[in-house]
């Protein structure tokens, strides 16, 4: 019996197979119920009782030896299916679907590349800010009412610690560090708690312009918002500045510019006025650049801020802010520009 075991262990590790019949012969032939491996189970209560030990350990040894080179053989025949044979290598490939900017990152980059060209650079700062740079810095005094203009999120356990309302702390902390002339662009999230609908969100973007050097007018930042208008919405946009507040910039003013939709002539975009505001500005106010350890003797400045959801609905007419959040491929997948 011995020997017999011996003979079926050669035969089985030596099996080869070329295909699923030959791998079924093999498990007929060994594996199966009438299998010889099965049969020497069956023969095995006439062995003498000094030899069972030594015949039972070697039939296991024998049917686990077996089991694998079956499960090898598989794998083998089913790694040879997996090869190129039979398969049509002329056969065009699949697709790669390419992925698409964001509005919101193509509206940013544009309107970054349209006041490169007028030598501003790029700076940002942290989203969660204290309130001497959201604020105090920035001339709203303790109880000022204009706090309140921003619904603001506070960390709960550190009331001083809040979640920026507006760009304008980036404006802070570059002058704290950078010296004039300074000429440069902030874009970044900004928060506020706000209900969220078609019209507004808690999490927006903006980006706010600062220039600060001697010399620096109004007539300046008009011609800047001119250019910048022009390059954004067409050669023939017209602006307009309105007298406003904020108690960071003195004057301020807010910009409106002509309905690019309807060329002026009123439409339900423009809600029929012809005119579409975009964006707050001003002089920066003296206090701010003492505050931020400029000299308001020798330097002035200017500052504007827009929100780039709102730039982008006009550009791309979205009537819905809640769908730049949602991430909904059929909506992303609509925007492809040079930006
Ligand atoms: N920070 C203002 C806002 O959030 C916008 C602004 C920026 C106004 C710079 C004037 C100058 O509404």
């Amino acid at each position: 019996m011995i020997e017999k075991i011996k003979g079926l262990l050669k035969e089985t590790e030596e099996f080869v197979v070329k295909n699923v019949d030959e791998l079924e012969q093999y498990r007929l032939k060994y594996l199966s119920k009438k299998g010889e491996i099965s049969t020497l189970f069956g023969d095995f209560k006439n062995v003498a009782p000094e030899l069972k030990k030594e015949v039972g350990q070697k039939i296991n040894l024998l049917k686990q030896s077996a089991q694998q080179k079956f499960d090898e053989l598989k794998d083998y025949l089913e790694d040879q299916s997996d090869n190129t044979e039979g398969t049509d290598l002329s056969r065009p490939g699949e697709p790669i679907e390419l992925g698409s900017r964001h509005p919101i990152s193509l509206v940013k980059n544009e309107i970054v590349s349209i006041f490169n060209k007028l030598g501003f650079t790029v700076d940002e700062g942290p989203e969660i800010e204290d309130d001497w740079h959201v604020f105090s810095a920035l001339n709203f005094p303790p109880e000022h009412p204009a706090r309140d203009m921003q619904d603001t999120f506070f960390i709960e356990k550190e009331p001083d610690i809040l979640l920026r309302t507006h760009t304008s702390s980036v404006q802070v902390r570059v002058m704290q560090n950078q010296k004039p002339p300074i000429r440069t662009l902030l874009p970044g999230r900004v928060f506020r708690n706000e209900a969220i609908s078609a019209r507004a969100h808690c999490i927006f973007h903006q980006i706010e312009g600062l220039f600060v050097a001697e010399n620096v007018s109004f007539a300046d930042l008009k011609q800047t918002l001119m250019y910048f208008a022009k390059e954004m919405f067409g050669e023939k946009t017209q602006i307009r500045l309105r007298p406003s507040y904020f108690p960071f910039t003195e004057p301020s003013a807010e910009m409106d510019v002509s309905c690019s939709i309807c060329a002026g002539k009123g439409c339900n975009v423009c809600k029929y006025t012809g005119w579409l505001e975009i964006l707050g500005c001003g002089m920066v106010d003296p206090n701010v650049l003492e505050n931020c350890g400029i000299d308001s003797e020798k330097y002035t400045g200017f500052a504007f801020g827009m929100g780039v959801e709102r730039i982008a609905m006009l550009k791309y007419q979205i009537k819905d802010l809640r769908l730049y959040f949602e991430n909904d491929v059929r909506f992303l997948r609509q925007f492809k520009s040079a930006y």
